[in-house]
């Protein structure tokens, strides 16, 4: 009897699990194959829902005051714009605590899986830049010009890996970095977030964050997708402000600003968001000619497009591209955008909508943006797990995490200049430290922290060290004194007389965007007097930069004894800084830029051989270290190679210094010859070592001329002539030939 009796359960069971999955869509079936699921999901969609999932909207749409602190999940609005408008990705918000985030979108992808008909998820999108930076308790890291400054890739992976094992539980799946462009205008106001000027350094450093951040598994059962910004040639702006016009050849934009776009796509970068500005003439957001035919057909990339903030709005009224917003809808779709960051409004779900029903745009051209979108949200397991997770918190801001941006920061500050070996400065009594970067923290992390142009000083956890107070840790035993105000006061004149090093730690405020525009890159002037004056003391002075830019301070850099470039180092910066100033950190940070001598005259390192060749105070890979680093030995196992073959050099450099140290061995080369004229110099590889005094090692760097000497003519195509090439790597140099 019991045997009948689970034969019938059985039996039941099995007819009603047929019966549900009879009921259930393809689409939303696990072990479906993607391509399969995207496609049954579509077909089922109607007009309007398709172009909802084209739409990206902020949080200010959904919470109750519209301000974008505000976390308080207005239901009602949401039902309304997820039902009614099927909008498919949300993004903003402020640095609040990982509950709140958690509570938010728990609130919010639960009204997306319930309202929209086909229960297709939504997706939060944020500008997590360094580290979870929009995240209360979170791990944060330097910014990208530092890590650039780091010359090690393992800092860009370890940023990235961070940032999605901090975030991805809150329900952050679409982080807004890397920032992969160029950063060879040292007057615009986003150099800061670039990885510094050099095509390859950017390549390499934005590759790393993506592997770490895409590919962090620890994040199951979730995933996430980076974005590649902003493609393309944006940052180098004419003015130097933010979004004006840029002209500049196909060809220096192929040679110079693709190839950190192409190495981000090789490594499965999932989205991209586009360049807000002009490229000679044309906005990229109207571009068919960027968008379709270079970032698609050519480069491959097969993610998904983001537009820039409200930039299809911008076509009308700062473009003036299209005459009205229809208009301008119009060629931004069908230049080949497929999400827009509307984002405050429902214009564009309107627009778009009348575009198709007049026959202007093709449903189908709708369906290749769907399907983008929606193999987007299969592949990070949306379907599957819509809702963040709240069991996992304690992973955020863990030690072990901020001792990865401790060491990204330490790496990342840069020794300019060391006169009579005044640092490390070991064993002194009194310490005086002065200048509006010496008791900030927000100056240390710049804007993109906590919230969008910088947080307040209050924001900023207790627990973090500013110079000063990271300085009185490092020193024990010494007098550390913070001068505040007056600092040419006779108290302090006594002071700054019987101290044993003074600090100056100057740069600039926080700022984002256009906020940061300035009309003179000179370092303020009051600064400058500042140093002025604390240089006339027997003193020995320190200089430290904290800024998002070089701000030129050549009339007094021969001033102060030491000058260290700290860049935006983030929450460890105060730390690290002291952890150099007192030499328990060798200095190992190069400059990711060329820090520029005159204010009206700047070119980067790889300038033309008739660019300025002296414009740098110090120029790119420049950075000083308490030991000496001595290469020897440069080999070439040939004196040329024909274009298909290669080539291996090889190096012994040795630590012949009294401390360890790291060096970062950068190889470059000069191609003499070339129909498009040829840079300078050009990097082409690098690698990071560490060496104990006295030990030695042999570096070996193998030279395929397509991939390290050959170059793109206007159209893409690759040109290598027979060439005499020079290598060098730290003081030295061989030649060698390309032949026929
Ligand atoms: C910036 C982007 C950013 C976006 C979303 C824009 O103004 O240019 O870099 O990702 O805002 O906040």
């Amino acid at each position: 009897m019991k045997n009948v009796l689970i034969y019938c359960f059985a039996i039941a069971f099995l007819f009603i699990a047929t019966d549900l999955h009879a009921q259930s869509h393809l689409y939303q079936d696990p072990d479906a194959p993607i391509d399969e699921r995207v496609e049954d999901l579509l077909d089922r969609m109607t007009v309007y829902e398709k172009i909802g999932q084209m739409t990206q909207l902020n949080i200010s749409m959904i919470n109750t005051t519209g301000a974008a602190s505000d976390f308080t999940l207005d239901e009602e609005k949401t039902r309304y714009l997820i039902k009614n408008h099927h909008i498919g990705s949300f993004i903003n918000g402020d640095a609040v605590a990982p509950e709140t985030w958690f509570t938010f979108i728990d609130g919010l992808s639960r009204v997306g899986m319930e309202e929209s008909r086909l229960g297709i998820p939504v997706i939060y999108g944020i500008d997590h830049m360094h580290g979870a930076s929009y995240l209360a308790e979170s791990t944060i890291f330097p910014h990208n010009i530092n890590l650039g400054a780091t010359f090690n890739p393992v800092h860009a992976y370890q940023t990235g890996w961070v940032t999605a094992y901090e975030s991805a539980d809150i329900g952050h799946r679409w982080g807004f970095a890397p920032t992969i462009d160029l950063g060879v205008n040292p007057l615009w106001a986003r150099i800061w977030e670039t990885y510094g000027e050099d095509p390859h350094l950017a390549s390499v450093m934005g590759r790393n964050f993506v592997e770490g951040y895409q590919g962090n598994e620890e994040i199951a059962p979730f995933r996430v997708a980076a974005t590649g910004k902003h493609f393309v040639a944006y940052s180098d702006p004419r003015t130097g402000w933010d979004r004006t016009p840029v002209q500049l050849s196909m060809q220096a934009i192929r040679e110079f600003h693709l190839p950190p776009f192409q190495a981000a796509i090789d490594a499965g970068i999932k989205t991209m968001m586009l360049n807000s500005g002009e490229v000679n003439g044309i906005p990229v957001h109207a571009s068919y000619e960027f968008i379709t035919e270079l970032l698609r057909d050519e480069m491959g990339f097969e993610g998904v497009v983001l537009t820039d903030w409200a930039d299809i709005e911008k076509l009308v009224d700062l473009h003036r591209t299209a005459k009205n917003y229809k208009e301008a809808v119009y060629q931004a779709v069908t230049a080949g955008i497929d999400v827009s960051m509307t984002p405050l409004n429902l214009d564009f779900n309107h627009a778009l909508k009348e575009l198709v029903d007049e026959g202007r745009i093709p449903e189908e051209r709708l369906d290749e943006s769907v399907r983008r979108i929606l193999r987007l949200k299969f592949e990070l397991g949306l379907f599957e797990h819509p809702f963040p997770r709240n069991d996992r918190l304690y992973r955020i801001g863990t030690e072990e995490n901020r001792l990865k941006a401790l060491a990204a920061a330490r790496e990342s500050i840069v020794l300019l200049r060391n006169e009579n070996d005044v640092l490390p400065a070991r064993d002194p009594g009194l310490i005086v430290v002065a200048g509006m970067s010496a008791n900030s923290k927000r100056n240390l992390n710049g804007g993109w922290t906590l919230t969008w142009a910088g947080g307040t000083e209050e924001q900023y956890p207790d627990d973090m060290h500013t110079i000063y107070t990271a300085l009185k840790n490092e020193y024990p035993d010494a007098e550390v004194r913070l001068i505040e105000a007056e600092l040419r006061s006779n108290a302090n004149r006594e002071l700054f007389n019987s101290a044993d090093l003074i600090i100056y730690a100057g740069g600039e405020e926080p700022y984002a965007e256009f906020t940061g525009n300035v009309t003179d890159l000179t370092m303020p002037q009051e600064q400058l007097s500042d140093v002025e004056f604390l240089s006339e003391f027997d003193t020995p002075l320190a200089l430290v930069l904290v800024q998002g830019r070089p701000r030129i301070f050549t009339s007094v850099s021969e001033k102060a004894d030491a000058i260290l470039f700290a860049g935006l180092p983030g929450f460890e910066g105060g730390e690290a800084i002291a952890n150099i100033i007192s030499g328990r950190v060798n200095p190992s940070g190069r400059l990711p830029i060329s820090y520029p001598m005159y204010t009206g005259h700047f070119s980067t390192y790889n300038h033309k051989p008739s660019g300025v060749s002296s414009s740098a105070i110090y120029p790119f890979g420049h950075g000083l270290s308490y030991t000496e680093f001595v290469y020897s030995d440069l080999q070439l196992n040939s004196e040329s190679m024909d274009k298909d073959g290669s080539l291996t050099a090889s190096v012994t450099i040795s630590n012949s210094g009294d401390v360890s140290g790291m060096e970062s061995v950068l190889w470059y080369i000069t191609n003499h010859v070339g129909r498009i004229s040829r840079p300078v110099l050009e990097l082409k590889h690098f690698e990071k070592i560490e060496l104990e005094p006295g030990e030695s090692t042999r570096l070996e760097f193998e030279i395929m001329p397509m991939k390290h000497i050959s170059y793109p003519d206007r159209y893409g195509n690759r040109l290598l002539e027979a060439s005499r090439i020079t290598l060098s790597v730290g003081d030295l140099s061989q030649e060698f030939n390309i032949v026929d």
